[in-house]
This record gives C-alpha cells, structure tokens and sequence, in this order.
C-alpha cells in the first residue's frame, strides 16, 4: 500500500517548526549570517517547542513522534536557515538516536533524557584535522588505564563545538589495530565538555552556515570514566556509520527546506521584476529554472521519505538514505545557483536571501559524506559490491498514528 498523507502528529510537527521558522530565524537570520553569530533565542525556542526530543520515546524525554516528522522538521528548519537544521543534525540525528540505540539504560538516563527534554544539547564527534572521507583514518586515542580511557586527539569541523554539553566521541582504543587500519579497534564514548582536558573553539570565515556554530574539539589527557564507553570496545565505527545513517537523512530532507526556500524566493522575484516589458515569471528560461526546482523538490523528498519509511519500520536504510542524501544536495546546490542567476544582478547582493542559500548550500555536498563519498556508495550497491546486512541493531520501530 502506498500512502502519500501526513497524519496528524506530522502535521503538528511539521507546523510547529514552521512556526519557529517563521517567528525566530527568518526575521534576524540576514543579521546573524552576516556577524557570523547563533540567535541566541533559537535553542530555547526549539527547546520550548520540544523539538530538541521530539522523535525520542517518551520515557526518555521525547514525545515519540516518528521519523517521518523528524524529517519535516528538518525541511521546516532549512527553510528558515541551514545553520537552524544543523542543530536537528547533530543534536538528534547524530547524538540521541545513536544514544537511544547503542548506550545503556544508565547512559540513557544520566545523557539522553536531558537532551531530549533540551536541557542539555550534545553533538558528534569523528572528523579530524586530517580525516573526513576516511573516517577510519582518525588519530584520536583513548587509552584503558584502571576504570578509566586517557583521551588524546583533535576533532574538527564539528557543529555545535562551542555550545553542547556532550559530545560523541570515537577515539581509537586498540593501537595494534590503528597500525593496520582495523575498523575493530575504534570504541565510541559520551564526554562532557567540563571535564578536564577538554577545550573547544570556533572556526571564523566559512563560505556558509554562518549563522551556526562550527568548531573544533581537543582533548588533552582527558580522564574518560569506563562507564561512558558506548556499547562495547570495538564498536566505535559502526555506530559512527549508523550515526551517519541519520545525520544523513535530517540533511536531505533539510535540503528540500533549501530547495523549496530557493523556489519561493525566486516565484516571488519572478512576478516583481520586470524585463523587456514583462514580468520576468513570463520568460521561458526562467520557467525552466523554476521547474527545475520544483522537480528537484518533488524526487527528492519522495527519496528522503522512502528512508524514513524503512527507518519507521526498523529496517536498515543505509542504502536509500545515502541516495538521499546525495540527490537532495545536489538539487539544492544546483536551485540556489539558478535562484541567484534569476535574481540576476540583485542576487549576487545580500540585498535578497538567495546569496545565503548559495553559500549554505555548498556545505551539505561536503559534510555528512561528501556527493563522492555517496557517488561511490551508489555505485558499489548497483555493482554488488556493498549490500545493507541487517544490523546487529537498529532503530526502534515506531508505531504510526
Ligand atoms: N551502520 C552500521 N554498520 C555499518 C554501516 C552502517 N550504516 N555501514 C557500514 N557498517 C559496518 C559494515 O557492516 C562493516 O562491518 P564488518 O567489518 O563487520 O563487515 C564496517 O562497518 C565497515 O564498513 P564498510 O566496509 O562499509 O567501511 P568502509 O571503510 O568501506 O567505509 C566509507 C567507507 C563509506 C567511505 C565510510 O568511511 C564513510 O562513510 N566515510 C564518510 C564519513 C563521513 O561522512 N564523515 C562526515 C562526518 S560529519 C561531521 O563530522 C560534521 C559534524 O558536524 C559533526
């Protein structure tokens, strides 16, 4: 059976984001992208309107709304501003559902429910100076001494670096195994940024997401209790692969935000200006570059909700959420460049917001597995060279209302 209705807690959420779109980001984001600075009434609006858990079950803090809406709010956020999905991205796609999955029922008492409730935020931690792409390429170390891991290392390029409380973390545990590359020997762990040793700092002059906050990580002999090692050693890079798995999906769907942002920005041009005696929506090229962004919109939210379809079932979605992924930021690339070329001239000023979804824009083909990362992903499923085995764990299905 094939149902394209939202149902009514989708709708809710959905509308509720758009609210906090609308009233929040959208009148201060020109501001706050140009000083480069967070509004500081996002996150507790977010947290106010529970949308920091709300795809979380209820016994940990959530509300238990399903993955579908975490995907709605993920558009509705982009819409406002990438640097406001961003948030949904680490806070939940790569801190608490991985947590909700992997961690104990102690470290889910004592780290998920106060992130879920927005008292805490949390974000990931993986890239380095020197490893993105090849992720098993990290240096971070944690060495086992007592009843506790010494922490070593640098993560870069982190979202939220400057204001989570928490942070997951992969670190190699197995330096034998570092020697020779073996994915087994990176273990996973929650570290609270007031521990000592730990120190961040922000990353100033990025081409988008200005209005975010992108930092790095250092760890300098840091005393990591046991307990806060996640699953079990050895476990780190799969749970940093399933942490992608959704992290990768908020960027998709937030990505038809961008889309659909660059689609009304450019309807609402095109009936304003004039050129040769016209409207410009009257100009076949323009119509071109409006249906084209209509069809980016259309075929990838069909590929971002087909993730979250298998993800409400507990089926492993690695495959259709890195397809994604990969489609939904290049069709958002490719409808902010057409959006600013619509705009001609006023487009290439921040006079109109299309300039910002160009630069935001080119981040998403970046993070979360570069658009070659996800070429190649694609290539290997069609070719058999990767197939999607069933995971020693996955997501909790959620029951649909
Ligand atoms: N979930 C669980 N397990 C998974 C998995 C998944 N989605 N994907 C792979 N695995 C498992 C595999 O089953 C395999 O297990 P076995 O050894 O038992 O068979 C193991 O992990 C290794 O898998 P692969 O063989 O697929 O690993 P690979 O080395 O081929 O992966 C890669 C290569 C796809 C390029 C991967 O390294 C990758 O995705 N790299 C990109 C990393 C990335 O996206 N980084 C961005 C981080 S975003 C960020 O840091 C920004 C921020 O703001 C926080």
């Amino acid at each position: 059976m094939i149902d394209f209705s939202l149902t009514e807690n989708q709708l809710a959420v959905r509308d509720m984001t758009r609210e906090v779109a609308s009233k929040i980001i959208i009148p201060n984001i020109a501001e706050h992208d140009r000083a480069q600075t967070m509004n500081p009434d996002l996150l507790p609006a977010m947290a106010d309107a529970n949308l920091l858990g709300f795809c979380i079950p209820e016994q940990y803090g959530g509300l238990g709304m399903d993955y579908i809406s975490l995907g709605l709010a993920s558009e509705e956020m982009e819409y406002g501003d990438t640097a406001a999905r961003v948030i949904l991205s680490v806070h939940i796609g790569l801190f608490s559902l991985p947590v909700l999955t992997w961690a104990n029922e102690e470290q889910k008492q004592k780290y998920l429910v106060p992130a879920a409730k927005g008292e805490k935020i949390a974000t990931f931690g993986l890239t380095e100076p020197a490893a993105g792409s090849d992720a098993v390429g990290l240096l971070s170390t944690a060495v086992k001494k007592g009843d506790k891991y010494i922490m070593n290392g640098e993560k870069m390029w982190i979202s939220l670096a400057d204001v989570a409380d928490y942070f997951l973390v992969f670190a190699w545990t197995d330096l034998e195994k570092k020697k020779i590359r073996d994915h087994t020997g990176i273990s996973a762990f929650i570290v609270e940024r007031e521990w000592e040793g730990v120190s961040t700092g922000a990353i100033h002059g990025k081409l988008g997401v200005r209005a975010g906050n992108t930092g790095f990580i250092a760890f300098q002999d840091v005393e990591v209790p046991a307990k806060n090692l996640v699953y079990k050693e050895g476990a780190g890079f799969k749970i940093a692969m399933f942490c992608l798995d959704q992290g990768r999906y908020t960027v998709a769907a937030g990505s038809c935000g961008l889309i659909r942002a660059c689609r009304d920005a450019c309807i609402k041009y095109s009936k304003e200006r004039q050129t040769f005696g016209v409207n410009i929506e009257e100009h076949q090229l323009v119509k071109q570059m409006i249906a084209n962004m209509e069809a980016g919109y259309e075929y990838s939210t069909y590929l971002w909700m087909k993730a979250g379809w298998l993800k409400n079932q507990g089926k492993r979605s690695t495959r259709a959420t890195s397809l994604a992924k990969w489609i939904a930021c290049r069709e958002a690339e490719a409808s902010s460049a057409n959006a600013v070329q619509v705009h001609g001239a006023y487009g290439f000023s921040d006079e109109y917001p299309v300039e910002r979804f160009y630069r935001n824009s080119k981040g998403a083909s970046i993070y979360e597995g570069t658009r070659e990362i996800h070429t190649l992903m694609q290539a290997d499923y069609a070719l058999g060279f990767r197939q999607d085995k069933e995971l020693e764990r996955d997501l909790p299905p959620v029951e649909q209302e």
